[in-house]
C-alpha cells in the first residue's frame, strides 16, 4: 500500500528497493501458499471422503447426469410444453430429418406431422371431441405414430391396446379405458378379434386404418386422406393441463386382468428426459422391436426419440435373425432391449460379424446378470442403460454408472434429492417390516433386500388406475414412517450394495418358503441359467400336501431337444449342490418346449404353479430329486402319489 510513496523517495531507493520487489513476491508467496494450503486442504476432505464414502464418486456421476434430465424437464414446463408440441418444435427444428425408418421407408419429422395433421381433422370430422378416449390397436407401424400425435393436437386420451388381447380380455380393456372410438391397424386378425366382441362395443365406435369398409367399421383412412395437411391450430389443446391424462397404458400384470394406466401429460413429459441420462441426441439411431403399445416403447422410447430428434428404426415385430444386420444397415447406435430379447440374441451361434455395429448404449430392463456379461462382451457393447420402471410407478431407476447387473442408485445423499426408500420386507407376511415399539417401517441397510417405496407429495404423484379404484389402494402403503404418511408400494425388491447399487431381486410373490427359509426365484434361476443346454429356466414354488412351505420347482427350456439327457442331468444336479444352499435347490424339474411368458416376455408362473409336479396334469417330462440316488429321476404316477402321501419325504 505505501509501495508508491516509496517509490519516490530516490535517495532511499537502495535501502527501499529489496522491499519493493520483495512485496509482490510475498504476496505472490502468500497467494501460493494459501492455493497450496486450499489444495492440500481440498485433497485431503476428497481423500477423506473417498475414503470414508467411497461410493460418493458415482453419486456425483449419477447426479450429473439426473439434473442433466431434470434441467431438460424444467425448461419444458417452464415454456408450458407437452409432448405435443416437444414433438412439433422438433419439425420447426428439422424437418428434413428422418424421423422414423420402417420396413426400408424413410418418415422425415415434416411427412409424420403432415400425416398427424390430417389425423387431427379426421378425429374432429369423426366427432371425437376434447375430454374422449380413442383407443389404437396396431402393431408396430408408423401410423401408430401418427395416429399417437394426431390425437395429441386436439388434446384427447390415446389408449393403447394391447394387438393379442381377444374375447374376454379385449373387450375389458376397451371397457376399462372408456373410449368412445377405437381406431385397429389394417390386419385381418385385429378385424376378426374386434368381430369376435362386437356385442360389448355398443359405446364404442369402431375404425379402421384400411381403405376398405364393413358393417362393423369404417375406413379412417379415407376420411384422413380428404384433410388438409397444413399445420393444425394449437388452439384446438389450449385448454389441455398437465394434469390431462395423455395415454391409458395397460400393464400386463402376470396374473389378474390387465390394468389402465394412466399416464398424465406431466409425467409423459418426465418420460421424454429419460435418455439424457446416456445422452441421447440428434445423431443417434433408436432401434425398436418392442411393442409400441407398451410403455417401454410407445411412451419411453418414443418421446425420448422426438425429444432429441433422433431418428427411430422401427420394426413390426422382434427377429433375432435381424437383429444385427439391421444394427449395421442403419447405423443404429441405440438398442432398446428386454431381458429374454438379449437372451436370444446369444442363444444365436458367434459370428466374426458380431461386433461389428455402432452400438454405444443397449437401454432396457429385466437383462439379468447371467446374461449381462457375456451379452456386453460378445456384441462389445460400451453402455448398459438398464432402467427400471413400472408404467404405473411414479418415478424410475436408470444404470447411469454402467454398473455390472445393476438397475441404478440409491444413497443417504440421492434420497434426499429423489425421495424414494427401501424398506426391510417380510417374504412370509408379504408386508414391510415394521418396528414393534411404534410401529413404523424400517429402512434396509446395504447388504440387504428392500421394497422400493415412493413418497407421494405433491410433485411425485401415483396416478393410478382408470376403472376400478381398489386396484389403485393396493399400491399404496399408509403410516409408513409417520402417522399419514402416504407411499407408492412398487412390489418390487431389490438388494442394495455396499455402494449403494441396486440389483433387482424379485417381484412380491416371486419368494417362496421352504424348511424355514426364503428362496428368491431369481437367484435359482441364475444359476441354472449358467448352464450351457439351459436356454431359461422359470422358477416357482409348488405345494405338497402335508408339508410346510413350497418346494422349489424350475421349468427349463433347452437349447437343444426336449428332454434332458443323463449327463446333462448330473450336470444339473452337480450345479445346484454346489451353488445353492440345500433348500434352494428345486425339487422338481419340468422341460418346457416353450418358455411360458406374457407378451412382454415376462415369466408367467400362474399356471405352472396350478399343474405343479402332478404327471397328469402335463406332457411335458418331469423328474424329481431323489434323495436316495442323491439325482434327479423320472417323475412316474406312482412317485407322485408317494410323494403326495407322504412315503417319500423331500
Ligand atoms: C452409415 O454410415 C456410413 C459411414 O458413415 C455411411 O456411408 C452410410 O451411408 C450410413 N448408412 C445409413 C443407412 O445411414
Ligand atoms: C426369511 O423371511 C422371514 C420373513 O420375511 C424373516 O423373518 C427371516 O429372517 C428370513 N430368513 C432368512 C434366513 O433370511
Ligand atoms: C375391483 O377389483 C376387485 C379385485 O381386484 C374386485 O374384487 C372388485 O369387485 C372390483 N370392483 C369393481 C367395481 O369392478
Ligand atoms: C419410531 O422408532 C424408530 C426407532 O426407535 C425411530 O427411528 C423413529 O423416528 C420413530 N418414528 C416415529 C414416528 O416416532
Amino acid at each position: 500500500m505505501g509501495c508508491p510513496m516509496k517509490h519516490q523517495h530516490h535517495h532511499h531507493a537502495q535501502v527501499e528497493k529489496p522491499s519493493v520487489t520483495e512485496i509482490p513476491v510475498q504476496t505472490d508467496l502468500k497467494i501460493v501458499w494459501i492455493i497450496s494450503i486450499v489444495v492440500g486442504l481440498l485433497t485431503l476432505v476428497l481423500a477423506l471422503l473417498h475414503y470414508k464414502y467411497p461410493w460418493l464418486k458415482y453419486d456425483l456421476l449419477h447426479l450429473k447426469q439426473m439434473f442433466r434430465a431434470i434441467r431438460r424437464y424444467t425448461q419444458k414446463v417452464r415454456r408450458n410444453e407437452f409432448i405435443i408440441d416437444t414433438f412439433e418444435l422438433t419439425v420447426t427444428k428439422h424437418p428434413e430429418k428422418i424421423f422414423i425408418i420402417y420396413n426400408d421407408i424413410h418418415y422425415s419429422y415434416y411427412e409424420v406431422n403432415q400425416k398427424a395433421n390430417q389425423v387431427a381433422r379426421a378425429a374432429l370430422q369423426i366427432g371425437v371431441k376434447k375430454g374422449d378416449t380413442v383407443g389404437i390397436m396396431l402393431y408396430n407401424e408408423p401410423a401408430f405414430i401418427w395416429l399417437f400425435f394426431g390425437l395429441q393436437k386436439i388434446g384427447v386420451t390415446v389408449a393403447y391396446i394391447n394387438v393379442f388381447l381377444r374375447s374376454k380380455s379385449l373387450a375389458h380393456c376397451v371397457e376399462v379405458s372408456q373410449s368412445n372410438f377405437l381406431i385397429i391397424g389394417d390386419d385381418a386378425d385385429l378385424d376378426s378379434a374386434i368381430e369376435d366382441i362386437g356385442e360389448s362395443l355398443s359405446d364404442t365406435e369402431v375404425f379402421s386404418i384400411s381403405e376398405y369398409e364393413s358393417d362393423q367399421r369404417k375406413s379412417f383412412k379415407r376420411i384422413m386422406d380428404e384433410q388438409s395437411t397444413d399445420d393444425f391450430p394449437k388452439e384446438c389443446r389450449a385448454d389441455v393441463t398437465k394434469n390431462d391424462i395423455c395415454q391409458l397404458i395397460f400393464t400386463s400384470g402376470t396374473t389378474g386382468l390387465p390394468k389402465a394406466a394412466i399416464i398424465s401429460q406431466d409425467k409423459a413429459l418426465k418420460g421424454s428426459v429419460v435418455c439424457s441420462t446416456f445422452n441421447l441426441g440428434p445423431n443417434d439411431v433408436f432401434y425398436e422391436t418392442l411393442p409400441l403399445y407398451h410403455s417401454a416403447a410407445g411412451e419411453l422410447a418414443l418421446f425420448n426419440v422426438i425429444d432429441t430428434g433422433s431418428t427411430m428404426v422401427l420394426r413390426r415385430k422382434f427377429s433375432a435373425r435381424c437383429f444385427l444386420a439391421d444394427c449395421r444397415k442403419y447405423n443404429v447406435t441405440v438398442i432398446h432391449y428386454i431381458g429374454e430379447l438379449c437372451r436370444y440374441l446369444m442363444a444365436a451361434p458367434v459370428t466374426p460379424e458380431d461386433r461389428d455395429h455402432r452400438i454405444r448404449v443397449a437401454f432396457g430392463n429385466g437383462l439379468r446378470s447371467d446374461v449381462w456379461r457375456d451379452f456386453q462382451e460378445r456384441f462389445n457393447i460400451p453402455h448398459v442403460a438398464e432402467f427400471y420402471g413400472a408404467t404405473e410407478a411414479p418415478v424410475g431407476l436408470i444404470n447411469i454408472c454402467n454398473q455390472l447387473g445393476s438397475i441404478g442408485r440409491t444413497s443417504p445423499l440421492l434420497k434426499k434429492i429423489f425421495k424414494i426408500e427401501f424398506l426391510r420386507y417380510d417374504h412370509e407376511t408379504r408386508e414391510p417390516v415394521r418396528n414393534k415399539i411404534n410401529n413404523s417401517c424400517i429402512i434396509a441397510k446395504p447388504g440387504e433386500v428392500g421394497l422400493l417405496v415412493v413418497k407421494i407429495h405433491k410433485s411425485v404423484k401415483f396416478e393410478g388406475y382408470r376403472g376400478n379404484k381398489s386396484d389403485n389402494q393396493k399400491k399404496l402403503l399408509k403410516n409408513v414412517f409417520d402417522e399419514g404418511d402416504l407411499y407408492f408400494d412398487s412390489g418390487d425388491l431389490f438388494r442394495i450394495d455396499d455402494n449403494y447399487f441396486l440389483y433387482f431381486r424379485d417381484r412380491m410373490g416371486d419368494t417362496f418358503r421352504w424348511k424355514g427359509e426364503n428362496v428368491s426365484t431369481s437367484e435359482v434361476t441364475e444359476v441354472l441359467n449358467t448352464l450351457d443346454f439351459i436356454q431359461d429356466s422359470n422358477v416357482y414354488g409348488v405345494e405338497i400336501p402335508g408339508c410346510e412351505g413350497k418346494a422349489g420347482m424350475a421349468a427349463l427350456t433347452l437349447k437343444e431337444g426336449q428332454v434332458l439327457t443323463q449327463d446333462q442331468i448330473k450336470t444339473l444336479h452337480r450345479q445346484c449342490s454346489n451353488e445353492l444352499a440345500s433348500y434352494a435347490r428345486p425339487k422338481f424339474i419340468r422341460v418346457q418346449k416353450q418358455m411360458s411368458l406374457t407378451s412382454t416376455f415376462k415369466q408367467r408362473k400362474i399356471e405352472l404353479i396350478d399343474e405343479g409336479f402332478d404327471p397328469k396334469k402335463t406332457e411335458e417330462p418331469l423328474y424329481y430329486y431323489n434323495p436316495i440316488h442323491e439325482q434327479y429321476d423320472g417323475l412316474t404316477d406312482e412317485v407322485f402319489s408317494d410323494i403326495v402321501s407322504g412315503v417319500y419325504r423331500l
